[in-house]
């Protein structure tokens, strides 16, 4: 009975600390980089709208993101009507994309997913290594591949800003011991109009609008959650009073 019960404890520990542990691991293949996210500040979030909008929106679409919620991190109607809404009409309508995605499946062989959650999906710091991991490679159609993505079907979207990047290839052994060729990390070839630090802030802005993007409410969910535990902790001294006021006569 004592040796079941064990085995249970153990199985149960195997599931709860092993089990993810292992499917983490299978996962992180690819190292990635930290994305500096920081959803309070808005300017970055506003200057990450604007790539996001410029730079994204042609391909992808963020079909569960209104632009008239960019209020949220600090843009006016007018503001976002000037400067922000190519693509649609109105404020009130949602960042569809026009091109249709059996068009862009047919171009790119694969379509552009919608992006409004793709943070969470992907992580946030996968898609800050992502977008800082594309370089030449003309076996591929459109020119372009990545370190993170094998044989992408998107091209560098960013290029112009980032410039362009080869790789810097190392020897490694296989598992049957033969050597074969990595990419050790890629080489700034071409500049581009950003120097890299700039480029590491920009897309820094960028993932940070998308981390927003695909949780808006964050913010406002964490200042109720602190309302409501605040709530809990007072009513919770009054319901010990009532209770004694209530005994009183009992005992
Ligand atoms: C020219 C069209 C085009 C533009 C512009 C574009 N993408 Fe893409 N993107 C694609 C395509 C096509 C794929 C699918 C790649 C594949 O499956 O091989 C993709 C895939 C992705 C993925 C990976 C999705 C996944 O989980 O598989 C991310 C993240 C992404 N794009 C982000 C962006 C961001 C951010 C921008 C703006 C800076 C952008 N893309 C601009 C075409 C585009």
């Amino acid at each position: 009975m004592k040796t079941n019960r064990m085995s249970f404890v153990k199985a149960l520990l195997l599931l709860f600390f092993v089990l993810p542990g292992t499917a983490f691991a299978s996962e992180e293949s690819v190292k990635v980089d930290h994305a500096p996210i920081n959803i309070n500040d808005n300017e970055s979030l506003q200057r990450g709208a604007r790539l996001f909008i410029n730079y994204c929106l042609t391909c992808h679409s963020a079909n569960y993101m209104r632009y008239s919620r960019l209020e949220d991190i600090g843009l006016t109607e007018a503001e976002i009507k000037d400067n922000l809404l190519f693509a649609a009409d109105k404020p009130g309508d949602t960042m569809h994309v026009s091109m249709e995605s059996k068009q862009a499946k047919a171009w790119f062989g694969a379509p552009p997913p919608d992006l409004t959650v793709i943070t969470r999906s992907r992580g946030a710091d996968w898609v800050y290594t992502y977008l800082r991991s594309f370089y030449r490679d003309d076996s591929r159609p459109t020119g372009w591949n990545n370190v993170v993505f094998d044989k992408v079907a998107m091209p560098h979207v960013l290029h112009e800003l980032q410039g362009e990047m080869l790789p810097v290839y190392r020897n490694e052994k296989d598992e049957e011991g033969k050597d074969r060729q990595v990419i050790d990390h890629l080489a700034l070839a071409k500049p581009g109009k950003m120097t890299p630090a700039e480029y590491d802030g920009a897309v820094a802005d960028l993932v940070n609008y998308l981390y927003w993007m695909g949780e808006p409410s964050h913010g406002l969910r964490l200042h109720i959650g602190l309302i409501v535990v605040f709530f809990l902790a007072a009513f919770a001294v009054v319901a010990f009073y009532l209770k004694k006021e209530f005994w009183k006569d009992v005992h």
